[in-house]
């Protein structure tokens, strides 16, 4: 398991210099060089990095951007499961979310468990509850990366995308709340 406290968390702002990213994914690394900053500048994503301080290249980054769980009359089975999580009076046709927009692993740092730490730590920041309500962390998977998120308790929000390029899943935050307050 890799340690990642030897690298710089840092949110990308308009003036900070791009250093060096590569990963498996040709369009998560033109994303990173070529948009991150203008999805920053119209407020619509914020992209975090993590900086190898010994080799100045970035070893890993994700965005977040608020997003919802909302009711879908064809997935009823789904909803009707995360409702059962849900206080009756408390149950609505959406709840609110946060988006793993982007997320990726250099390649010399991926299989080394840091995706499954960054999720961790999205998880456990949202949990925490700050600045508005969240309930759930949702992501659209790339198809072949869906067990990465599966390994990690997301679930698939419906069975409709089975043949899509990407897959919507979601994962329930009130669980690590839950484990937050038993530690
Ligand atoms: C997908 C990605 C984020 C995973 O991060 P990572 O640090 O390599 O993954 P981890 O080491 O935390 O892996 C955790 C588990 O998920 C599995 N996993 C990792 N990448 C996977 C993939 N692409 N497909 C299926 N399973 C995968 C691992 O085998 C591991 O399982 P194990 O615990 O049984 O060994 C990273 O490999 C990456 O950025 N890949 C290229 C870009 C990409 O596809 N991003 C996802 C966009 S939705």
């Amino acid at each position: 398991m890799i340690d990642i406290s030897r690298f710089d968390l840092r949110p990308l702002t308009a003036d900070m210099p791009l250093l060096p990213f590569c990963c498996a994914d040709k369009d998560l690394n033109e994303f990173l060089t070529q948009d991150a900053k203008n999805y920053l500048e119209e407020m619509m994503a914020v992209t975090y990095v993590f900086i190898d301080p010994d080799k100045q290249q970035i070893a890993a980054y994700f965005s977040l951007l608020n997003d919802k769980v909302a009711y879908d009359p064809q997935s009823k089975g789904i909803w009707n499961r995360i409702n059962r999580h849900i206080h009756n009076n408390k149950r609505r046709r959406s709840y609110p979310s946060v988006k793993v927009g982007r997320l990726a692993v250099g390649e010399e740092y991926a299989n080394s468990g840091f995706g499954s730490i960054i999720l961790d730590f999205i998880k456990r920041e949202y949990a925490k509850g700050n600045r508005a309500g969240c309930r759930f962390i949702t992501v659209d998977a790339y198809r072949d990366v869906t067990k990465f998120y599966e390994k990690n308790g997301f679930e698939y929000f419906t069975t409709l995308d089975i043949l899509d390029s990407t897959r919507l899943m979601y994962f329930d935050l009130k669980n690590v709340k839950e484990q937050l307050k038993g530690n």
